[in-house]
């Protein structure tokens, strides 16, 4: 058996323990005679998944009573148009534009309501937080919205903006459970999970009760309203059950790792054996600004576009999977979530600095 060291950004790499984990009860799961993929989600077996998945993660968060979790379908771009159809009381929202996926979020709000860009970092690429301390908020805006990790440029809000008593909306997809956060700060958080907890093709979200409302206007699907989901304990069709099933057992897996203050720690020290690097190096720079610096995605460069493209195949060779930079913004991109072991960065900044002292004119 051979296992790399994936960088990819999402799909992303899972805790081996936990796989080892799914493959052994593959076939016969505690003793059902089936695997969670084969079972009905209405089965005890199943409920009791689900539910202990919910419980793990809200001891982990310290998520409040007053906040529903929900486990959905649509990956984190469906929430794109849920949030506004479900939150948008008086028409209008506020967006602060940290990258690719807040913009889409920006987009597809805007066919709901009344919604500004208050604040944006296009200007310099996407290689900053704005400073979000004064912004300019509408009176009436019925939520503020941010991409708290930004996985394409990997930057991150290392402080929340000022939302002036408005209601916080956040995608943490790509920083979710990387470090412990104050859930009671925000209205709604939600991730897809595949880059930090489980399997493509789940949502959570973490949404306050009192944002739940009651009646949506009436074009909105039932499978879109969030009241359905949360009436029904994320059960009310089927849902998607084995990917459920390992975002619990990684629940688990960061509950026995000592919970999101040890997560946290491991990722920082982590993070900076990469960026520490980064900072000296004669060959490659770090794209982002120090303040802003993500620890999860971490973007770099060479400057010249055909070394970029040897690294990448060099390090592949090497055993150092997809650590070629989003599409849209060319060289490098290590992707370094909660599974990835320090040894990953340690045997990456390694073979950084062989190409280094081969590749340095
Ligand atoms: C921060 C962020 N938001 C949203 C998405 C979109 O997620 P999905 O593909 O689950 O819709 C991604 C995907 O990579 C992401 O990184």
């Amino acid at each position: 058996m051979k296992r790399v060291y994936n960088f990819s950004a999402g799909p992303a790499v899972l805790p081996e323990d936990v796989l080892r984990e799914a493959a052994d009860e593959m076939l016969d799961y505690n003793g059902t005679g089936m695997s969670v993929m084969e079972m009905s989600h209405r089965s005890k077996a199943y409920e009791e998944i689900i539910t202990q998945a919910e419980a793990d993660l809200r001891e982990l968060m310290n998520i409040p009573d007053n906040y529903k979790v929900l486990f959905l379908q649509g990956g984190a771009s469906l929430q794109f148009a849920m949030i506004p159809m479900n939150l948008m009381k008086n028409k209008k929202a506020d967006y602060i534009i940290t990258g690719q996926w807040a913009k889409k979020a920006y987009k597809e709000a805007q066919k709901y309501g009344d919604v500004r860009a208050i604040a944006s970092s296009e200007d310099k690429t996407f290689s900053y937080i704005p400073d979000c301390s004064d912004l300019d908020i509408d009176e009436d805006a019925d939520y503020v919205y941010i991409c708290e990790n930004n996985t394409i440029y990997g930057t991150k809000y290392k402080e929340l903006p000022n939302t002036k008593g408005k209601t916080l909306v956040a995608d943490v997809s790509s920083c979710f459970l990387s470090e412990p956060v104050d859930v009671t700060k925000y209205g709604i958080i939600y991730g897809g999970v595949q880059k930090n907890i489980g399997p493509a093709g789940v949502v959570i979200v973490i949404i306050r009760e009192d944002l739940i409302p009651e009646k949506t206007e009436d074009y909105v699907p039932t499978m879109m309203q969030y009241k359905i989901h949360a009436d029904n304990k994320s059960l009310y069709n089927t849902p998607p059950a084995y990917g459920i099933y390992i975002c619990g057992k990684v629940f688990k897996w960061l509950k026995k790792m000592g919970g999101l203050e040890a997560m946290k720690k491991h990722n920082e020290e982590k993070a900076a054996i990469l960026y520490d690097f980064l900072d000296q190096s004669k060959l490659f720079k770090g794209t982002v600004e120090k303040k802003d610096r993500s620890l999860m995605n971490v973007p770099f460069v060479t400057g010249d576009a055909d070394l970029d493209a040897k690294f990448v195949k060099e390090a592949k060779e090497a055993g150092f999977e997809n650590l070629k930079g989003h599409r849209t913004v060319g060289g490098m991109r290590a992707s370094i979530y909660n599974a990835m072991p320090t040894e990953g960065v340690v045997k990456l900044v390694e073979f950084m600095k062989k190409f280094e002292a081969e590749n340095l004119k």
